[in-house]
């Protein structure tokens, strides 16, 4: 999946912090559209890969200046932390934690790292990534492929960027779901000193058993340990990091309901709602539109936004609510807010838009 080859400005000049730096600028709206269709010639993974080496070799040249982009500081509190403004990157892009200073030229407020797991693991075999260009969209089974949380760890002791940093936890593809907790407290205490928030992945369609631990026994449980296991890390470091659930978009009523009891019981800090659906409703016919996995982009938007707006009629005022899912334009991240999301974070739409699309979400009218 190609984002970014970019640069169509590297510039010295004085930044916003009276320093000088090269800056990395995003490309024009033409020019990432030559450089995708070059990109979308390569299949997903390896144009993936290209891109995030090309961002980070970009990123790493000297007297880079590490600092959110002057455009991109907006600052707003959610769950007692500063975002320098309300744009993410959602969880999967940079599973190990190896991008995220490169992430953040791109004026990121935020970025969640992961799905990481306690043990690395190769993910499922390829292919397991599938562009729907007719669609906007992507379907992946990518299956928690990831270097494991103590290569994760070691990776963001070195960050410099200065944003507020998720990390996203999960369990290893052969940890029976009964056991599933052990795998959560594992992720939680390992990425506790250096996360600033955690999201508790139990919604990715591509691990068996996972999505069974939204059901309200098992998230009973779950949330409820992690809760406890929270308190003792935060009475121990004396730094308190938020916790937040990440939901699928494929829930009724009566399960957002349900969920959102638990949820309102253990005062969990946040919901991520959502991940990728497992309906094809909106690309029957199209070529990959029959793969397994989890469906993301465009044919995502409708069903997580109102996923997101149920969960926020049901959840206390209190609980923060971060909505991804389908987010292209402003018009999509104004319908986020306008749902109740609290922040708004991108994935697909970033494959499709290019490394300019946080400066255009941005952008005051
Ligand atoms: C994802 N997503 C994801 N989510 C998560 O919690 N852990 C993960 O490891 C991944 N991995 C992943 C890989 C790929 C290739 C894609 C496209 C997506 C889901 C992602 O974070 C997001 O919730 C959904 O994709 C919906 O947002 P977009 O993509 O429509 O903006």
């Amino acid at each position: 999946m190609g984002i970014f080859l970019f640069a169509k400005e590297s510039v010295l000049k004085p930044n916003s912090y009276g320093q000088h730096g090269l800056l990395i600028r995003g490309t024009s709206r033409f020019m990432y559209a030559s450089l995708r269709s070059l990109l979308f010639q390569l299949p997903p993974e390896v144009a993936h890969r290209v891109s995030l080496l090309g961002l980070k070799a970009i990123s790493s040249l000297p007297f880079q200046s590490h600092k959110i982009p002057s455009w991109a500081v907006q600052p707003t509190q959610v769950m007692g932390l500063t975002f320098p403004n309300a744009i993410g990157l959602a969880a999967g892009l940079d599973k190990n934690g190896d991008y995220v200073d490169a992430f953040g030229h791109l004026g990121f407020g935020f970025i969640e790292v992961g799905t990481v797991t306690p043990r690395a693991q190769p993910g499922n075999d390829k292919p397991r990534l599938f562009r729907l260009p007719k669609a906007q969209a992507l379907i992946n089974r990518m299956g928690f492929n990831n270097a494991g949380v103590d290569h994760l760890v070691a990776e963001l002791k070195h960050r410099k960027y200065d944003g507020v940093l998720g990390i996203n936890i999960g369990k290893n593809f052969d940890t029976p779901v009964d056991n599933a907790v052990q795998d959560y407290l594992i992720g939680l205490q390992k990425v506790y000193p250096v996360a600033d928030y955690i999201s508790i992945n139990i919604s990715s369609p591509n691990t068996p058993g996972l999505r069974d631990l939204q059901q309200v026994d098992r998230l009973e449980s779950l949330v409820s340990r992690l809760k406890r296991e929270q308190k003792k890390l935060a009475d121990e470091t004396a730094r308190y990091v938020p916790l937040v659930v990440k939901v699928a978009p494929d829930l009724n009523d009566k399960e957002v309901r349900d969920m959102a009891e638990v949820f309102n019981s253990v005062n969990i800090d946040g919901l991520i709602a959502t991940n990728t659906t497992s309906s094809r409703v909106d690309v029957e016919g199209l070529k990959h539109g029959q793969e397994k996995g989890g469906l993301s982009g465009k044919p995502v938007f409708s069903q997580s936004t109102k996923v997101l707006r149920k969960f926020r009629k049901a959840l206390n005022s209190d609980i923060a609510l971060i909505a991804a899912g389908g987010v292209f334009y402003r018009s999509d991240m104004r319908a986020k807010l306008d749902a109740g999301a609290d922040l708004v974070q991108v994935y697909t739409g970033l494959i499709y838009q290019g490394p300019g699309m946080v400066k255009t979400l941005l952008k005051k009218e």
